[in-house]
C-alpha cells in the first residue's frame, strides 16, 4: 500500500494517508520519548522491533475477537491500520503497583494488586495528561457513557488475555496503556501495544523489559526490547 500525504507525526510513530480513505500506514520510528516528550532518545532497529511486537499482539487479540485497528504488517517498520477518529483518553490497566500508583497511594513497589485497576487520563501533553474518570469523559464530551462502558470492558478483557500470555512466557504484565478510536461507529483499539506502552517484568528476576529502562537510564533498552520480542514469539 502506497503512502500518500502525512497525516500526523508523533514522537514514536508517523501516520500517512493512503489511496483508501479508510486506511492509514503507521510507521514506527526509532525514537523513544518519555515524560510527555521532555526526554528523548533512539536506537537503531527500534521501529522494527516495536512494529513486530505490535503486529504480534494485535494478531493475537484478533483470535479473541477483540476489535483493533490493525489490518496488516506491510514492511519491517510499517503496518496498515484503519483510520480512526481518536478518543483523546489514555486507558491504563494495572496489575502491579509501581511508578505513580505506588507513589500516590504509598504502596510497596511491586505489590501485586488484589484486582486490576483501570485508570483514564486525558491525552494532552500541555496539561500533563491529567487523570479523569468516566464522568469527566461524558461531561467534557470526549466519549458517551456507552463508549466508556465498552472501553472499560475491552481494556479488562485485553488485560486478562495478555496477563496469561506473558505469564506463559515467564513474564509479568505490570501495566499497559491503550488508546481507542471510532471507525464507522465501531470502537477499536488504536495506536500500538509494545514495550513502549506496557510495563513487563521478568517473573523470576523482576528485570524490567520495557521503556522504564530508558525513562530511568537503566541501560540496555535495545537489548531488552529484542529479548522481549524473542520471548514473545518463541513461546508461540
Ligand atoms: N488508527 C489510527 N487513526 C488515527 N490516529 C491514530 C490511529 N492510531 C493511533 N493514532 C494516533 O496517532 C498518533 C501516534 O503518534 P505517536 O504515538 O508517535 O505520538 P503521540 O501519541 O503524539 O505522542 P506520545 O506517544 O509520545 O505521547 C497518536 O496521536 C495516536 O493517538
Ligand atoms: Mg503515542
Amino acid at each position: 500500500m502506497e503512502k500518500k500525504d502525512l497525516l500526523y507525526e508523533g514522537k514514536a510513530k508517523i501516520l500517512y494517508l493512503t489511496e483508501d480513505p479508510n486506511l492509514l500506514v503507521q510507521v514506527f520510528k526509532d525514537d523513544l520519548s518519555a515524560f510527555n516528550g521532555t526526554k528523548r532518545g533512539k536506537f537503531d532497529g527500534k521501529g522494527e522491533v516495536c512494529n513486530a511486537i505490535a503486529t504480534y499482539m494485535f494478531e493475537y487479540l484478533e483470535n479473541y475477537h477483540v476489535p483493533t485497528h490493525f489490518v496488516k504488517k506491510v514492511s519491517e517498520s510499517e503496518m496498515v491500520v484503519k483510520r480512526l477518529e481518536m478518543i483523546p483518553i489514555e486507558v491504563v490497566v494495572r496489575n502491579v503497583a509501581t511508578a505513580t500508583l505506588a507513589k500516590t497511594y504509598n504502596l510497596e513497589e511491586g505489590k501485586v494488586l488484589k484486582y486490576p485497576i483501570v485508570e483514564y487520563f486525558l491525552k494532552d501533553d500541555r496539561l500533563g495528561d491529567p487523570m479523569i474518570n468516566e464522568h469527566h469523559a461524558f461531561a467534557m464530551g470526549y466519549a458517551t457513557p456507552e463508549e466508556m462502558k465498552m472501553i472499560g470492558r475491552i481494556a479488562s478483557k485485553v488485560n486478562a488475555i495478555f496477563k496469561s500470555f506473558f505469564d506463559r512466557r515467564g513474564l509479568v504484565l505490570v501495566d499497559f496503556k491503550l488508546e481507542f478510536g471510532k471507525h464507522d461507529k465501531s470502537l477499536l483499539i488504536g495506536d500500538e501495544i509494545s514495550p513502549d506502552t506496557c510495563r513487563i517484568w521478568d517473573k523470576k528476576t523482576n528485570k524490567k523489559m520495557d521503556k522504564d529502562r530508558f525513562r530511568y537510564d537503566m541501560g540496555g533498552v535495545d537489548k531488552v526490547y529484542r529479548e522481549l520480542y524473542d520471548r514473545i514469539v518463541s513461546a508461540a
